[in-house]
């Protein structure tokens, strides 16, 4: 049974994680290269050289670790790695390995190179995440047979491979795992300018007409996230072919985006939610995260991965250690009066 909080999760059109009608566009869609992937231009430019260095050697990459918010393009980056050193892709989650066994089976089979993409990664259990020390250390694995005083190890040998692992909460991943990765990422939510150019790509390729402005009205209310941008542009398209010639237009793009009740930052009702509670109801903080969250009726894990990340970036969310306060541009941009500086708000005004 779905759970109703994971329903409301899903029927967002901003939501970042990955939902089914997002799949085969994002293949589609997908760049194959550095050179045509827009955006994270520090992780791009060490890769290349990364990516160079290894190829020259003859060695595999070594193990990457990127984390971030969901949906700025680590599946993306890991296929563009496998495509660039010229071996195969190996996709799987944490989630999905549940047995020691499982894990065994995907290692045996990588071909000399390869690249395995482990998503969230820091939801590998104890078991699993043990046979990955030797793997990722010794390409080898320690297969335990038998049981009680009779048990042996045997020690399978590997072909030398990288793993890729992804993860939105890079905290959570234990030291010893964190450790063994030699190149490590943060990606960072795109700018509007980046997102236009990512919607005028996927225009192109899927043959919508679209206008700079269209793009960037899009863009613009994308909340930093190549996968809403691409999910609103089809969105908008609908809009496009039904109520005008079929070209994206700024103005068809706004009608379509106002309808779906996203504003002109890109907050939908929810980030609204989040902050008029805060602010109407916390007096703008700061209240707990577990006190928000039950406050609305929602998960923690949904506002702090897909609500605060942004609420953030715009400077409407404030993190503090007694909890999370909105800031006189959220209050501004709902329409509210701000506090006055001297109404004993905990020094929250200072933060803006
Ligand atoms: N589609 C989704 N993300 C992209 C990116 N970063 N660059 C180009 N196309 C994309």
């Amino acid at each position: 049974m779905i759970e109703t909080s994971d329903m409301q999760f899903e029927e967002r059109v901003v939501t970042p994680q990955a939902v089914d009608e997002d799949r085969d566009v994002e293949v589609t869609l997908r760049p194959q290269t550095l050179v045509e992937y827009i955006g994270q231009d520090k992780v791009k430019e060490n890769l290349a050289i990364y990516i160079e260095a290894a190829k020259r050697r003859g060695d595999p990459l070594d193990h990457v670790l990127l984390y971030g918010p969901p949906g700025l393009g680590k599946t993306t980056l890991s296929s563009i790695i496998a495509h660039e050193m010229g071996v195969n892709l190996r996709v799987t989650t944490g989630p999905a390995i549940e047995k020691a066994g499982d894990l065994a089976a995907i290692l045996t089979n990588l071909q000399p190179n390869d690249v395995l993409f482990i998503d969230e990664i820091h939801r590998l259990n104890r078991q699993v995440e043990e046979i990955l020390y030797p793997a990722l250390e010794d390409h080898a694995i320690d297969i335990i047979m038998g049981k009680g005083p009779s048990a042996r190890s045997l020690r399978v040998d590997l072909n030398p491979f990288t793993l890729v692992g992804a993860t939105t909460r890079a905290g959570q991943l234990s030291s010893p795992l964190r450790d063994r990765f030699g190149v490590i990422h943060r990606l960072e939510l795109y700018t509007p300018e980046q997102l236009s150019d990512i919607v005028r790509r996927s225009a192109m390729l899927l043959k919508i007409p679209c206008s700079i402005d269209g793009a960037m009205e899009i863009a613009g209310r994308a909340r930093g996230t190549p996968r809403i941008a691409n999910r609103l542009l089809k969105r908008v398209r609908d809009f496009a072919d039904v109520m005008g010639d079929g070209e994206i237009t700024q103005e068809i793009a706004k009608m379509a985006l106002t309808r779906l009740e996203i504003d002109e930052l890109g907050l939908d009702s929810n980030d609204r939610r989040m902050l008029e509670t805060i602010i109407k109801g916390y007096g703008g903080g700061p209240v707990g995260l577990e006190t928000l969250a039950s406050a609305m009726g929602e998960e923690t894990v949904t506002l702090e991965d897909v609500c605060e990340p942004f609420l953030m970036q715009l400077g409407f969310l404030a993190r503090t250690p007694r909890g999370r306060c909105a800031t006189v541009p959220a209050y501004q941009h709902l329409g509210y009066r701000p506090p006055q500086e001297d109404s004993g708000m905990d020094g929250q005004m200072s933060l803006n």
